[in-house]
């Protein structure tokens, strides 16, 4: 039989056992990549696998922030910024990321009473300081006067917004704020709305300054 009888090649694997071979070969590459422990079992070294292993972040720097009236003690990579630390190291997603580049107010937090866009802040500028987020601002059940009036006057479409906009809204209660809309308007510019909320918004937060 010579090499050139298709009887003698090995048989050629389908291209369905192709995939599942190749596939699970990569994300077992993959997986290993990420988590040493797992490496070693597949690379066939033996040993129990330590269990709930902290990740390890080259050059992480302590912080405590004190979020919403509760302190945090942290360890971050130095280069994170205030919305990612709260967003994926505090877990606390009710702060929305947009553009990640200070233009749309989605990641509007208070800082020291005052508000900030998150994602221009790295989280290590405000160690020790105090930070709220609207989960600090009320509950369902007790809601700020200002998520109240969002949702009465119906001041919201997808919602994507509305966390940065609530935050804004209640920082500009108290700065100096003409009583007119357009004046309202204006401190509300760096808030964007892709759903063109903004006549229910302005409404929302003048309902409240005329409450207050
Ligand atoms: S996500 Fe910060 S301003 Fe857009
Ligand atoms: S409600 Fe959708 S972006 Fe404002």
């Amino acid at each position: 039989m010579s090499d050139d009888d298709p009887k003698s090649l090995p048989p050629s694997p389908t291209r369905r056992k192709f995939l599942l071979t190749s596939g699970s070969s990569v994300a077992a590459s993959l997986v290993a990549a990420y988590v040493p422990a797992l490496a070693k079992d597949v690379g066939g070294e033996s040993g129990p696998a330590p269990t709930n292993a902290a990740p390890i972040i080259e050059g992480a720097v302590p912080i405590t922030l004190r979020i919403n009236g509760m302190d945090h003690s942290l360890r971050i990579d130095p280069r994170t910024t205030l919305l990612d630390c709260i967003r994926e190291t505090v877990a606390l997603t009710g702060t929305k990321k947009g553009c990640d580049h200070g233009q749309c107010g989605a990641c509007t937090v208070h800082v020291n009473g005052k508000r900030v866009l998150s994602c221009l802040n790295l989280a290590l500028m405000h160690d020790g300081e105090e930070v709220t987020t609207v989960e600090g601002l009320g509950t369902p059940d007790a809601m700020h006067p200002m998520q109240a009036s969002f949702l009465a006057c119906d001041a919201y479409q997808c919602g994507y917004c509305t966390s940065g906009q609530i935050m804004s809204a209640v920082a500009l209660l108290k700065e100096p704020c003409g009583s007119d809309d357009a004046s309202v308007k204006e401190l509300m510019s760096g808030n964007i709305c892709r759903c063109g909320a903004y006549g229910n918004i302005v409404a929302a937060i003048q309902q409240v300054r005329k409450n207050a």
